[in-house]
């Protein structure tokens, strides 16, 4: 846990209400390495935690209330455990709010109500799912905390897909984004050195030794405004083409894209629209670019790997016309700079960060041409972050003395 965030969410939460935590917990954010848009389309994911963290420092309080403040945005949001109301929308709060509900949903009321402040470094509105590190940062405080009845802090992987689907309902339901289960998975399934695959149909998954590449995250400069409206209407148009073959083969036959296969989509090409089309494209290429890209991880290969990865970046731009002018200059300076394996944009797109695998004694130069290159074509100056893959979630009580 980095120190600096521990003793800033610690400080915090005894400013704030007088008492030294007893317990802390914190979640990392995420990378998305291949299989963009596939979650939410019953399709195969191949992603890391990285080492930017959301961390919480708290304790359980008497009564039926909360209270919960941020070090890094304005205020403290409180409310009462058993009355929760999602509150203005897009504010951090709505986030702690959800996972409070779901969590109560799930396992009856709430023990208790709680006192925490919380600290973070990963990046706002880039595309590093800085939201499900909260979530996760926050139900493993709750869990560790003790207010969550029936769940014990040392969680298995069972129980962390159980937590994984709850954190999802808190934002599809409570929040109202209507995101997929890959980075509440990714941020409580993470581990030290290694990838994770995710099959969002069966939920089958496996953590894949990545070696030691440098994850170096590029943030463009360019603001995110638009992907929550542009991500429902991808999902319209992915949806269409399920509509479309359940149409022709039955609805028990067809229920997400993963029940549609490449050979049967270019069969059906030309009666299908031209959007839609390419956007069912993107997504079974996907698939299969995560099937490879595992391959190439099992036999040690981060070369082809990073190939695959360049190739997915070429498939949003092409196909699901996710990616943007910034993003594709962000790459097209990754290709050309030392040590660059591979990159595509992180998360849903339009705006915000690439990732790029890089050899990790090349990345600070890697970093440098970049910066360099793309302030040349675009007069932005780029935020680099130089990442690698790590643990998961975890919450635990601690000495009040500590
Ligand atoms: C966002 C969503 C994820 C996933 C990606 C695109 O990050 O939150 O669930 O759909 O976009 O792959």
């Amino acid at each position: 846990m980095p120190k600096s965030l521990l003793s800033s969410a610690r400080s915090a939460a005894l400013d704030a209400f007088g008492e030294p935590p007893s317990v802390i917990a914190q979640a990392p954010a995420r990378v998305e390495l291949l299989g963009n848009h596939t979650d939410h389309n019953g399709g195969l994911v191949l992603a890391a935690a990285i080492d930017r963290y959301t961390v919480i420092a708290g304790c359980a309080s008497e009564g039926r209330h909360a209270a919960v403040r941020s070090t890094n945005l304005a205020g403290i949001d409180a409310f009462a455990i058993d009355h929760l109301v999602p509150g203005e929308p897009g504010a951090w709060g709505q986030y702690v709010r959800g996972v409070t509900w779901a969590l109560g949903e799930t396992h009856g009321p709430l023990r208790s109500g709680f006192e925490a402040a919380l600290a973070g470094n990963v990046p706002l509105g880039g595309g590093l799912s800085s939201s499900a590190s909260l979530q996760a940062a926050f139900a493993l405080f709750l869990i560790a905390a003790g207010c969550v009845p029936d769940l014990n802090p040392e969680l298995n992987d069972e129980d962390r897909m159980a937590l994984a689907k709850i954190l999802r309902r808190s934002e599809n339901a409570f929040v109202g984004v209507a995101s997929g289960l890959l980075d509440q998975f990714s941020s409580l399934f993470g581990r030290a050195g290694h990838a994770l695959t995710l099959d969002c149909r069966t939920l089958a998954y496996e953590r894949l030794p990545l070696g030691n590449p440098a994850i170096v995250v590029i943030d463009s400069a360019t603001s995110r405004k638009l992907a929550d409206g542009m991500y429902n209407i991808r999902r319209g148009e992915c949806e269409a083409v399920v509509r479309y073959f359940q149409d022709k083969r039955g609805a028990d036959r067809v229920q997400s894209l993963r029940d549609v296969s490449l050979d049967e989509l270019r069969t059906e090409w030309s009666h299908l629209e031209p959007e839609p089309r390419r956007r069912a494209r993107h997504v079974l290429t996907e698939n299969d670019r995560v099937t490879r890209g595992a391959t190439a991880l099992r036999s040690g290969n981060l070369a082809e790997f990073g190939k695959l990865m360049t190739a997915s970046h070429a498939s949003s731009r092409d196909d699901f016309d996710n990616s943007s002018e910034a993003l594709d200059a962000l790459i097209a300076s990754a290709e050309i700079s030392p040590g660059f394996l591979g990159g595509k944009l992180s998360g849903a797109g339009w705006a915000g960060c690439t990732v790029n695998l890089v050899q990790p004694e090349l990345a600070e130069e890697f970093a440098a041409s970049v910066c360099e290159e793309y302030i040349k074509k675009t007069g932005l100056v780029p935020t680099i972050h130089i990442c690698h893959a790590a643990e998961g979630a975890w919450g635990k009580s601690v000495s009040t003395k500590e």
